[in-house]
């Protein structure tokens, strides 16, 4: 045989190996996107979310980033021990948890501004069997190869409600979650994360502890020398509650791109205008047109309520694409009900039967979500973040579909729904 010959039949060979290759990735991507399905009708019917929010999907797999599963995740819950703890604020109510995965296998990698779900078994205050409860946390730090962080606030009781007890989870991982403990989560997730979109000046707005993904956003990009100009617009009340306050002013000093721009509401009185913070009040509309230059910008929103539904229809006012303003909210998303009140058009009041409890009731479209209604006829049901985010309350639709208001951010079982954003689209059979 010539060394020609050799030549083309040792080619060939490889090209037929590159193209079986890639016949059987694409065979297990098809797969992997059936699986995922995001249908939430009966068995065989499909129902779409109703409502698609203006978070962009980025190029690269849609359909995974769609259904909150981040390339090559975990799948259930794997056991994370924590490495380190730090307390990030001066009045101790923000500690970071450094968390190393038990199994010593490698980190998923995630976009900068996803979240972890946690599964946590709480003791009953009355002194019943624990209870597991499912919260979210953000992944506050750009992605590593050695560990996740997430930075939890210890959460009181509501003002002058002493009466009830306060956030059960985050005082949980405060007063009982040491390092070396572990705890269970699962794979990074969730819709609101950075975009690649060229050389558009990137505008981050948190309120509150609503700063975490926004961290994690701002430390990639100086992580990654990102030439845009960047806006960190940090709304807290006063300097006792400016998380890793010397942190943000060394990356806006190291890079000449990042701009800080902190806002206290209730300054103390050694708290110095200039110094600590830049602006008293709200981060509010009228500060940001002082402020920014003119020009596309890209907002990313996340904070508390009251900066959520005043800040992102105010932006949508102002003629600010809706592909342009990523927004996070991290409870119960009011901010979606105020915008979209149409969005589920019951004309004739339809009936949701709760087959396990036996229960019907008449559906008018003021119960606000499926969850609260069933909350309403004293039906439990397991949910943690109310938002669409954590999977909990996922339950079976028997007959029947229903209508999100929401883009779900959990994967979801076909034939099933998430009751904490869904309302019923047609006559609806759940199996509760
Ligand atoms: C996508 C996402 C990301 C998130 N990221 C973060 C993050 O990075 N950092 C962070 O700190 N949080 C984050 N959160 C919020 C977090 O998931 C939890 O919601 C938060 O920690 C509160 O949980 P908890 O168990 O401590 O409080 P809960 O026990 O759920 O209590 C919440 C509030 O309800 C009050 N309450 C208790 N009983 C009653 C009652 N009967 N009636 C009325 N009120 C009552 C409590 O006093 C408390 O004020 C995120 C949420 C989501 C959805
Ligand atoms: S309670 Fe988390 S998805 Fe519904």
């Amino acid at each position: 045989m010539s060394n020609a010959t050799l030549v083309l039949l040792i080619t060939m060979a490889i090209l037929a190996q590159v193209a079986a290759v890639g016949l059987f990735g694409w065979q297990r991507r098809r797969a992997r996107l059936q699986q995922l399905n995001l249908s939430g009708g009966a068995a065989g019917g499909e129902v779409r979310p109703a409502l698609v929010l203006s978070r962009q999907l980025p190029e690269a797999e849609p359909a995974l980033v769609a259904a909150g599963v981040s390339p090559a995740a975990w799948s259930g819950y794997r056991e994370f021990r924590i490495e380190r703890r730090a307390v990030e604020d001066e009045c101790g109510a923000v500690c970071s948890f450094y968390l190393v995965p038990t199994d010593g296998g490698t980190l998923t990698p995630y976009r900068p501004g996803q979240y972890l779900t946690f599964r946590l078994e709480v003791p009953d205050p009355a002194g019943g069997s624990p209870k597991t409860l499912v919260r979210c946390y953000s992944l506050s730090d750009r992605p590593r190869a050695d560990c996740y962080r997430i930075s939890v606030k210890r959460v009181p009781s509501p003002p002058g409600r002493s009466d009830l007890p306060p956030g059960v989870v985050s005082n949980s991982l405060h007063d009982q979650l040491q390092e070396g403990g572990t705890l269970w989560a699962r794979a990074p997730a969730g819709h609101f994360y950075l975009t690649d979109d060229g050389a558009v000046p990137i505008v981050l707005i948190g309120g509150g502890i609503g700063i975490t993904p926004l961290l994690c956003i701002l430390s990639t990009l100086t992580h990654r020398a990102d030439p845009r100009e960047v806006w960190l617009f940090y709304g807290v009340r006063h300097g006792a509650e400016h998380i890793m306050k010397e942190h943000l002013e060394g990356l806006s000093k190291a890079h000449p791109n990042v701009h800080l721009q902190v806002c206290y509401s209730e300054p103390r009185p050694d708290d110095r205008l200039g110094t600590d913070y830049q602006h008293q009040g709200f981060v509010n509309l009228e500060l940001l047109r002082r402020t920014l230059r003119f020009g596309r910008h890209e907002f990313y929103v996340c904070g508390p309520p009251a900066m959520m539904e005043s800040l992102v229809p105010a932006l949508q006012v102002q003629g600010v694409a809706s592909e342009d303003i990523h927004y996070e909210s991290f409870g119960p998303a009011s901010l979606n009900q105020r915008q979209v009140p149409n969005t589920v058009v019951v004309t004739d009041p339809v009936a949701v039967r709760f087959s396990g409890s036996g229960k019907t009731v008449a559906w008018d479209g003021c119960a606000g979500s499926l969850l609260d209604l069933a909350e309403s006829q004293g039906i439990s049901v397991d949910s943690g973040c109310r938002a669409g985010s954590c999977g909990t309350c996922e339950t079976r639709i028997e007959a029947g579909e229903v209508e999100y208001r929401q883009q779900p951010d959990a994967d979801l079982k076909p034939g099933h729904c998430l009751l904490c954003i869904s309302t019923p689209k047609t006559d609806l059979t759940l199996a509760l």
